[in-house]
Formats: C-alpha cells, sequence, structure tokens
C-alpha cells in the first residue's frame, strides 16, 4: 500500500510574536502544499527525499547518513524523523517507511512549509500504519516535530496545516475557525532571504528581558491589533484591516524583527496602491504580505518584484489535511 498526504502553508494576518506571550494570532491557510507520499519498506530504516531541495538521507536509530546533498539535508529532515518516531509511538507499530515530499511552498521563509511538511507526515504515515488518528493528534504530533525545528513554537503552524481555512489561534486557549471567510486579496512578497523562526523569537525575548516596561505594551498593542483584525476580518472590512496591518508592521519593527528587505517591500506595496502591508511570520527576512483591492493586485505584485523580491498570489486553502491512497 502506499499513502499521499497534503497539507497547506500559511499567512499570518495579525499577532505573530505576541502569540508567543499572549492574546490571538489571526491565520490564514493558503493554497500551496506540500504533499508526502509514504510506502512501507522491508527493513527498519527510514528514507526520506526531498527532491525540491536536492537532498535524501536515511534515519538509522536516530542517526542521520546522507544519500543526497550532503549533510545540510540533517536540518530539513530530522523534524520528519520525530514525526514518523512520535507517530509510530502513538500508534504502537513500527516499521521500514520511505517517505518523498515534494513542496509548492518555499522553505524557511514564514509561509510554514515545515508545519505542513510534518502534518503531511504524520498523516501520511498515520494511514499506512492503520490510521484512525484525529485531527487533533495529527496536529499534536506534528507540534513535536514543530518543536525541533523552532524550540518552543507557538502551535500555529501545525494547527493551521492540519484544519486549513482562517483560524484564530490563542496559545493555551486553543482555536477559533472561522467560517465563510470571504476571498481576502493578498499579494505574498518573498525577500528570498531565509531565517531561524527560533532565531527570532529569540531577539525578541532578550529584548523583552532588557526593556520589560517598552516591549510589554508593544506585545499588548499588537495583541490588541489582532483582536481588531479579527472583527474587520469578519466584517470583510478591507480598508480597516489595511490600516491595522500597518500598525501592525510598526510595531513589529520596533521589536527590532522587520528587516531593510522587508520594509522595502512593505513601503513598495504601500506606494503602489495596497490598502495595508506588513511582515508576516517571524520576520528578519522571508516574507511580507500586501493587501489591496482585487484591481491594484497586480500593480502591488509589480512593485514588490521591481523592490527585488518575488511575489506571489495566493487565495485561501479552504481545506487542511488531506490524506489518501494510492493505487499500484
Ligand atoms: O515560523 P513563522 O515564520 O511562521 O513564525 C511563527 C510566528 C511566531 O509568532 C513568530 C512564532 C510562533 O511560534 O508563533
Amino acid at each position: 500500500m502506499r499513502v499521499k498526504a497534503s497539507a497547506p502553508g500559511k499567512v499570518i494576518l495579525f499577532g505573530e510574536h505576541s502569540v508567543v506571550y499572549r492574546g490571538p494570532a489571526i491565520v490564514l491557510a493558503i493554497d500551496r502544499r506540500v504533499e508526502v507520499l509514504a510506502e512501507p519498506r522491508g527493513d527498519d530504516l527510514l528514507f526520506i527525499e526531498a527532491p525540491d531541495l536536492g537532498v535524501s538521507g536515511f534515519f538509522h536509530e536516530g542517526r542521520y547518513h546522507p544519500a543526497a546533498g550532503g549533510r545540510r539535508g540533517e536540518g530539513v529532515l530530522r523534524p520528519l524523523w520525530v514525526a514518523v518516531e512520535r507517530t509510530m509511538e502513538r500508534l504502537g507499530r513500527k516499521t521500514g517507511v520511505s517517505l518523498s515530499v515534494a513542496s509548492e511552498i518555499p522553505i524557511a521563509v514564514g509561509l510554514g512549509s515545515s508545519a505542513a511538511a510534518s502534518v503531511a507526515t504524520v498523516a501520511a504515515v498515520g494511514e499506512l500504519l492503520g490510521g484512525g488518528l484525529t485531527p487533533e493528534e495529527i496536529s499534536l504530533l506534528a507540534y513535536e516535530a514543530e518543536r525541533v525545528v523552532h524550540g518552543t513554537p507557538s502551535g500555529i503552524d501545525n494547527t493551521i496545516a492540519t484544519y486549513g481555512g482562517g483560524l484564530v489561534y490563542e496559545r493555551g486557549k486553543g482555536m477559533e475557525r472561522l467560517e465563510s471567510l470571504r476571498e481576502i486579496p493578498l499579494v505574498i512578497g518573498n525577500t528570498g532571504r531565509s531565517r531561524s523562526t527560533g532565531e527570532l523569537v529569540g531577539r525578541v525575548r532578550r529584548l523583552r528581558e532588557k526593556y520589560r516596561t517598552l516591549v510589554d505594551p508593544i506585545i499588548d498593542a499588537i495583541a490588541h491589533i489582532a483582536r481588531l483584525g479579527r472583527e474587520a476580518l469578519l466584517e470583510g472590512d478591507l480598508w480597516r484591516m489595511g490600516e491595522l496591518m500597518r500598525m501592525n508592521h510598526g510595531l513589529l519593527w520596533a521589536l527590532g524583527v522587520s528587516s531593510p528587505e522587508l520594509d522595502r517591500l512593505v513601503n513598495a506595496a504601500l506606494e503602489a496602491g495596497a490598502l495595508g502591508a506588513k511582515l508576516t511570520g517571524a520576520g528578519g527576512g522571508g516574507c511580507m504580505i500586501a493587501l489591496a483591492e482585487p484591481d491594484r493586485l497586480g500593480a502591488v505584485s509589480t512593485a514588490i518584484e521591481r523592490s527585488g523580491g518575488s511575489s506571489l498570489r495566493a487565495g485561501i486553502s479552504r481545506s487542511g489535511v488531506r490524506v489518501w491512497r494510492v493505487e499500484g
């Protein structure tokens, strides 16, 4: 038997970084997915290939043995090893597995590719071993893998990759699914500079330790923006969303997680008529998002590209993780 599973990437509309401490983040699944093909092996090895990244290798008793791409493969593939191990422990079954990972989501730029890969891996391996995992279990097992990449992530990425659509996520309080969202006219601008979420979360933590009385009000203001952003999103009020995005970017800048490239793309989008623009995800590079009236989206994409970014138009993905058996 062979099984395939896929899961979507995401953009954070409001509330990144503040969500690590308190308050909500608003997140949308995007219609770019990671797909994982899983098949059983005759031995007890885990083989993983990610042809898009030019890496593949084996895990044997927790040790990585590269087949292609050298040791750099270990960084991206180890979380998937964790995802497989946890899934097998949960289901009480162990077997050799080969995984092939194909991604439409650029990696390490804040679009949730690692969580989408972990969620799809858990779902595919779970099905291969007899199935029965609930979405909540899939998300939790994928979170274990996310912890390897990000330290103590808030859990947004694995949650949205599991459920899709739009979510309000609050650490420790769980999530609210936003039903019947209208299409949001968004452009994603990618600086192309990869960064580490864990490192940027650490940067904010250190700033907070140094200037607690300054940083806490900024975190509270971002949390408040996210609450107002939820209302504006549900009302489909693009103007208000735009205004809130601009404020959110300014506050993230104050926390030290923007970058000259991100600011350049944000400013270019606003000059081209975007209603709002902000960095999305951890910052320090990675991606920004711009919201614009549908007839301005083209101009905003062009402005982003002229300023050195690559642009991606993304719709909301209504579906979260999907899993199916493959014949042959
Ligand atoms: O991994 P990213 O770039 O999507 O960032 C996640 C958002 C943060 O709030 C910065 C971290 C977290 O775990 O929520």
